[in-house]
């Protein structure tokens, strides 16, 4: 039977990479994103899936609001202001209209008959006093616990995140919504913006720029995940969380950006010199999770490492690679 799924914000990075997978596995596709940062589905989505897709252009909140039939099969949760280190830092106001979003969501689902419901939370939840200089250690699914103490999470994003997760949690508990949490780490792939720091690394990379520029000291470390693994996780948490709990989406390996750029100077096949930029944002020092539960529970171990990863997305850059031949490369080499 074909399912029918609805995938909010799926024109962004994660969306594309989800909607590309969901629809090569034979099901129907609803899509709603108001392209405030996504890319129109009509440009990367192939052909070949013509009329298996809807796409309303649109907020979700308004969608859900007045447009949205009360029955999907699943409903991925992605819509969301999130922006790189700059938007989170300098313009956190900005980022609170993730709490509307939400809020919107979570006031539709639990209406809905909608089978399952995936939420993407976000490593950006955990306690940022777990992730300093002196102190950090791999972060674990129940050092969040709504039972608890909390801790101070990373700025409104990670505010708005851990909300979701609680709100999540509620919507399971007492209206037996089948709902699961998802908290990526650093997910990073071919496509994904700019404003993030592997594409802008790599693409100083591909321009062999010497110095090879990173913002911050570089020391700061994050836990990188490949897109195409963060889907995998997505697909199988959905169903096999119903309440409400959340896993990450880590690979339980820290790496700081300095080796970030000598694997891509290596990968580009040159020697620069490595500058850092000590005035820009850098987050916190460091950020990497425990991959125990999601092996546990889901079954799963990230399959591609961060070099196959970085090399992916070099060749992407460096190939001028058309988008839609990323994310449906069977489609294009028949
Ligand atoms: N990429 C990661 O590594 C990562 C890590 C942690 C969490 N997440 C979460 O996963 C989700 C997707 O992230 P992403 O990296 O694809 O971000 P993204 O910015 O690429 O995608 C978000 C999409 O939502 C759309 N959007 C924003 N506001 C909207 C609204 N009001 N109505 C409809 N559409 C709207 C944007 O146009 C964009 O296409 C987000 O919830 C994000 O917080 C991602």
């Amino acid at each position: 039977m074909t399912n029918r799924i609805l995938v909010t914000g799926g024109c962004g990075f994660v969306g594309r990479h989800l909607v590309s997978r969901l629809l090569r596995m034979g099901n129907e596709v609803v899509i709603v994103d108001d392209l405030s940062t996504g890319i129109d589905p009509n440009l990367w989505v192939h052909p070949q899936y013509e009329g298996k897709f809807t796409f309303y252009k649109m907020d979700s909140r308004d969608f859900l609001r007045t447009m949205a039939p009360t029955r999907f099969s699943d409903v991925y949760h992605l819509s969301a202001v999130v922006g790189g280190r700059l938007k989170i830092d300098r313009d956190p106001i900005a980022v609170a209209q993730d709490l509307a979003i939400d809020a919107e969501f979570f006031n539709w689902i639990i209406r809905s008959k909608c089978d399952r419901i995936l939420y993407a939370s976000s490593s950006a939840a955990y306690p940022v006093n777990l992730q300093g200089k002196t102190k950090h250690v791999k972060l674990k699914e129940n050092m969040i616990s709504f039972e608890g103490n909390m801790g101070v999470p990373d700025m409104t994003y990670g505010w708005s995140k851990l909300t979701g997760e609680f709100l999540a949690t509620l919507a399971a508990k007492h209206y037996g919504t089948h709902i699961a949490c998802v908290r990526p780490f650093s997910g990073y792939g071919e496509d994904q913006d700019k404003t993030y720091p592997v594409p802008a690394i790599t693409q100083r990379a591909v321009n062999r720029e010497d110095p090879l520029v990173i913002w911050g000291s570089g020391k700061q470390g994050r836990d990188f995940v490949h897109i195409e693994d963060c889907i995998d996780v997505m697909l199988l948490a959905i169903g096999k969380i119903s309440d409400g709990s959340a896993v990450n989406i880590s690979s339980g390996k820290l790496t700081t950006f300095l080796e970030v750029a000598s694997l891509l100077a290596t990968i580009a096949e040159y020697s620069p010199k490595l500058q850092v930029l000590t005035n820009m944002p850098q987050g916190v020092h460091a950020r990497f999770g425990s991959v125990n539960k999601t092996k546990k529970i889901l079954g799963w171990t990230p399959k591609i490492s961060l070099k196959e990863g970085l090399k992916r997305v070099f060749d992407y850059a460096n190939n001028n690679t058309p988008l839609m031949n990323m994310l449906f490369p069977e489609m294009i080499s028949h």
